[in-house]
């Protein structure tokens, strides 16, 4: 059973499509990222998955759950990381996640320790008793992840983590996600616009535009799919020179060929690296390198947007 599932959600703010149609599947242990635009209508999402806002339309299982008719039951398994956090500045990190585990009834001992624990899996163990309005963003990140792990979930939210940190704290953030699926078996939803960042981390990926899924899988299948019609190689040979050139762009299927430094990029309609190598070598010189080009998540992202 997936630990969340949407089928054609849909929520309408007075006329304006927040999600317009959405199929979701997220399996566990998986870290799924839901990425798209500012606007795509990913935090709007993700509060009809917590049952904190009602769909106009579709069905919704959260954790074998309807959060829109049991909200509480989703509330206790999964934990929420929102966009803007809300801690007490005047109060210790420790201080703030003790009130925290007093709120979800954690009882008095088990909370100490369970605070401490989260305290040290995420880094902040040496600051625990200085005030959080002294904290930089990343910390309180941090801190904001440290609360969501306080109940000890089994689906983890966390919308935008990451975003207005700078790479050394975005990377810090980004292993301790890897590490709640690794080490504690827990199922991860994320989402972002910063797409280099987290498809690093991601198993799967949805990409959201306009309410509506454009594309989900893996980096690789999200690639396989803008490919069609179209592939890219890298030539890298001994000694490029024009009658190379030439001696590419003549391959049946090539539509382009182009130096780029040391570099022959080559788009065709096939797979034509044997002709290549062949040409390559007819033109006297050596095949030092031939490989596919693989997709970044942003080039994918770029050719979806604009087609
Ligand atoms: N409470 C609301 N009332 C009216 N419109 C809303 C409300 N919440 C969201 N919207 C609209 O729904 C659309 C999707 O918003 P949403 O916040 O889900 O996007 P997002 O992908 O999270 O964007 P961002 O990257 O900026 O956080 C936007 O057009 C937004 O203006
Ligand atoms: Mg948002």
């Amino acid at each position: 059973m997936p630990v969340a599932e949407a089928k054609g959600l849909k929520k309408y703010y007075n006329g304006v499509k927040a999600v317009d149609g959405l199929d979701l599947v997220i399996e566990e242990g998986e870290i799924y990222g839901l990425l798209g635009p500012n606007g795509a209508g990913k935090t709007t999402t993700i509060l009809i998955l917590l049952g904190l806002t009602e769909p106009t339309a579709g069905e919704v299982r959260v954790l074998g759950h309807n959060p829109a008719r049991e909200p509480l039951k989703v509330k206790r398994l999964t934990g929420y990381l929102p966009e803007n956090l809300g801690f007490y500045d005047d109060l210790s990190a420790r201080e703030n996640l003790l009130y925290t585990a007093h709120l979800n009834r954690i009882p008095e001992r088990e909370a100490k320790k369970r605070v401490d624990e989260v305290l040290e899996m995420v880094g902040l163990a040496d600051v625990a008793s200085r005030r959080v309005g002294a904290f930089s963003r990343g910390m309180k990140q941090r801190l904001g992840i440290a609360d969501v792990l306080l109940k000890e979930p089994r689906f983890v939210i966390l919308d935008e983590p990451t975003s207005g940190i700078d790479p050394e704290g975005a990377k810090q953030i980004l292993d301790m996600i890897v590490r709640l699926r690794d080490e504690r078996g827990m199922t991860i939803l994320l989402s972002s616009h910063l797409l280099h960042q987290v498809q690093q981390i991601c198993d799967r990926m949805g990409i959201i535009h306009q309410g509506k899924l454009v594309a989900q899988g893996t980096l690789g299948e999200l690639g396989a799919v803008v490919e069609s019609g179209e592939v890219f190689f890298e030539v890298r040979a001994s000694r490029v020179d024009d009658a190379l050139i030439d001696a590419l762009r003549g391959i049946e299927g090539v539509t382009v060929a182009e130096r780029e430094g040391d570099l022959i990029r080559v788009k065709a309609t096939s797979d034509v690296r044997s002709q290549i190598a062949r040409a390559v070598i007819q033109c006297g010189a050596d095949l030092l390198e031939l490989k596919g080009h693989t997709y970044t998540l942003e080039e994918i992202y770029l050719r979806y947007f604009q087609g």
